[in-house]
């Protein structure tokens, strides 16, 4: 059976270049700097991001722990969205591992936080208050409809921020969805931040790593709380040989899964139990509900699981559909049959 499989983009497989790449990629031992491969994917990564400096780590999840721990120190308060993946899916890091304090905000269904809540939420010097070190954002919003948020935005976030003296870091784990989705070269997202972190392992299709980037001071020491976590690998250019071609050639491929997204959305917005805002859907995630009396959402999703299709039911009656490199055009729309089908049963 054809599976598509729309879980995540986490699940796409390495490209054939980069099974290659890795097979023959030139190594060293990275903990002291001397893994050529890594050397040059930190390298590339930080120029195309527009920072000084680059740190390559085994997962998204690290990559916004090692940041926040390389921003703040213990008691320190950080501002974030209560959808953001940092508060909702990192187990708490933060705050089991560094003690830091989070201040919960609510994003906006487009990934936003107020700006006149974040400008409330910044503490003043008082002797019950933590201080306000950090505020967080992601670009595209995973759990805000996989939103790109726009430049207009991150620089009125940026103003803020330096106005109260507060650093800005960008959970850009998909960073290049944002950019194709602004139609914006990526720098333009990365300047209004002092640090981000983006994925190779999830629409770019690397089998694994995110990179964070930022100056030379804040890689330097990152790389200290890199190494703290257990995370200073040695011979891994095995992986950045994979991260290199991610970066440089999947980057640009990435409009195909936002219009493949656009037309599995357009089509089950037609079924009438499906709950789907279509100008909510703008890059290769999507969200919708479906409010059948017929059938509950457990059962929808084993269904379409038997006819090869698999999405997540994130909350009840509540379902992500997400469109990556391991999905072609020419699936996006018998799986939106499929939904089709099973709800006209
Ligand atoms: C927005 C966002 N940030 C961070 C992560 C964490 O990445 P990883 O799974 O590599 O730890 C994810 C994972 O899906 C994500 O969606």
């Amino acid at each position: 059976m054809d599976i598509i499989d729309l879980r995540s983009d986490t699940f796409t497989q390495p490209t054939d270049e980069m099974r290659e790449a890795m097979k023959n990629a030139t190594v060293g031992d990275d903990v002291f700097d001397e893994d050529p491969t890594i050397n040059e994917l930190q390298e590339t990564a930080a120029k195309k991001l527009g920072k000084e400096s680059s740190l390559f780590l085994p997962s998204g999840t690290m990559g916004n722990l090692v940041s926040v721990l390389t921003h703040c120190g213990r008691g320190d308060e950080i501002i974030l969205g209560d959808r953001s993946h940092i508060f909702v899916n990192e187990v708490g890091g933060i705050s089991a591992l560094g003690g830091v304090h989070p201040c919960i905000l609510s994003n906006k269904d487009d990934g936003t936080i107020s700006l006149e809540k974040l400008e409330l939420a910044v503490r003043h010097t008082n002797i019950h208050y933590p201080p306000t070190r950090l505020i967080c954002l992601e670009n595209t919003h995973n759990f805000c409809y996989g939103s790109p948020i726009g430049i207009d935005y991150m620089a009125e976030v940026a103003t803020l921020g330096k106005k109260n003296n507060l650093k800005i870091h960008l959970d850009g784990a998909r960073i290049f969805n944002a950019a194709t989705a602004l139609k914006v070269d990526v720098k333009k997202i990365t300047q209004h931040v002092d640090t981000v972190m983006f994925s190779l392992s999830k629409g770019l299709s690397a089998p694994v790593g995110s990179i964070i980037c930022g100056s030379k001071e804040f890689i330097t020491k990152a790389k200290k709380n890199r190494k703290m976590l257990g995370g200073g690998m040695r011979q891994c250019g095995h992986l950045a040989a994979s991260g290199l071609i991610a970066l440089e050639k999947q980057s640009k491929r990435l409009h195909e899964d936002h219009e493949n997204a656009k037309i599995f959305s357009k089509t089950i917005s037609k079924i009438p139990v499906i709950k789907i805002d279509l100008k909510q859907v703008q890059s290769n995630i999507v969200f919708f509900g479906m409010n059948s009396n017929k059938i509950s959402g457990q059962e929808f999703v084993a269904k379409l699981g038997d006819r090869g299709v698999k999405i997540l039911e994130t909350q009840p009656g509540f379902f992500r559909a997400v469109f990556h490199r391991g999905v072609s055009k020419d699936q996006a729309l018998p799986a939106a049959k499929a939904i089709q089908e099973i709800l006209d049963e």
